[in-house]
């Protein structure tokens, strides 16, 4: 009789639709697998190493706009309404937010219930007066707040230029369910605080997704390791490169893993076979253009209110109000 192989036997805890999409993504031409599956927890640990890298100016221009905006907001959101921040909160970004606008409540929503309460538990200890209500939840599609901000206007918080990990389609569709979600059509309204990286050098953009020291190929790469790691993969990790390319017509990063030569591997019993120079596309970062920002909020349901950028204009937080829909002419 076989005896299972621990060695390479997948972990009961390999998650289904991980194989599914790896399988599925190895099989397609372009390959790509979903960006969601870097953020196991050495993925989710190198990202954190990611937004503190020198290149990567995203993070820090956003957190200085939020630093410097507070009265600004406070003034546009008037008081007491809910802020509902789309994903798990930023240890930096919400409390400059929080401390701005002195809402009535938290709601951070999180598809991740581990990293949901542990970043709601360090936002409560650190505005202790404030209610923190986590919801775990999938907030791409349309999904109903607790009952305790019913009342409130609310706030929605979309730091990071999250939305630029979605293709323009798929971006649109998202703000149209947080539109829903955050009760635009109710009298209160619904405001929206996002944050967009806008189109700039290349030169500057790639450097952002491809540092010196290394990190965000050990991020991509990680993707790799968790694959064999979790599905019984023989992936030759060193027959592999991180790539950050600029795609112009599409206005966005692209990350790939490009095999450096001929390559044949097995993933979950199935077996695969690579050319030089054919790459595994595993990420997009769209940027957008002051135009290109405002017209991706309307097509989402959003007025652009009010935006501000960096010093050296490299990225935009924007705030935008959902208004009733205007009749056409
Ligand atoms: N949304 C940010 C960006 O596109 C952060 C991010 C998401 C990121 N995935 C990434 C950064 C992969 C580096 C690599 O910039």
């Amino acid at each position: 009789m076989l005896k299972p192989e621990p060695d390479v036997a997948p972990p009961a805890t390999a998650d289904p639709q991980f194989r599914a999409d790896v399988l599925a993504g190895l099989a397609r031409r372009p390959r790509a697998i979903p960006a969601r599956w870097f953020y196991d927890h050495r993925g989710s640990e190198l990202f954190e190493a990611i937004t503190a890298l020198p290149e990567y100016y995203p993070a820090r221009a956003e957190t200085a706009i939020l630093r410097r905006i507070g009265p600004d907001l406070a003034a546009l959101t008037g008081e007491g309404c809910a802020v509902v921040e789309f994903g798990s909160g930023s240890s930096t970004k919400t409390p400059l937010v929080l401390a701005a606008v002195a809402p009535r409540a938290y709601v951070p929503i999180d598809i991740s219930g581990a990293f949901l309460r542990e970043s709601a538990r360090s936002l409560a200890a650190a505005f202790p007066q404030l209610p923190v209500i986590p919801l775990e939840a999938d907030f791409t599609a349309p999904l109903t707040l607790p009952a305790a901000v019913a009342a409130a206007p609310k706030l929605g918080f979309f730091p990071g230029s999250t939305i630029g990990n979605l293709a323009p389609a798929a971006a649109v569709d998202l703000l149209r369910a947080m539109r829903t979600s955050l009760g635009a059509d109710d009298q209160r309204g619904a405001q929206l605080l996002i944050g967009m990286d806008r189109i700039k050098d290349a030169e500057t953009l790639i450097a952002a997704y491809e540092d010196a020291a290394g990190v965000t190929a050990a991020f991509n790469l990680n993707l790799l390791a968790r694959i064999n790691r979790e599905l019984a993969g023989t992936v030759p990790l060193d027959a592999f490169q991180h790539e950050a390319r600029w795609n112009d017509s599409a206005a966005r990063i692209e990350m790939h893993l490009m095999a450096t030569r001929a390559v044949s591997f097995v993933v979950a019993g199935l077996p695969f076979t690579f050319a030089e120079g054919e790459s595994i596309h595993t990420e997009n970062s769209h940027k957008y253009g002051a135009r290109d920002a405002r017209l991706l909020l309307r097509a989402g349901g959003w007025t652009p209110v009010r935006e501000w950028l960096d010093d050296e204009g490299r990225f935009a937080v924007i705030l935008a109000e959902a208004l009733p829909p205007e009749p056409a002419p």
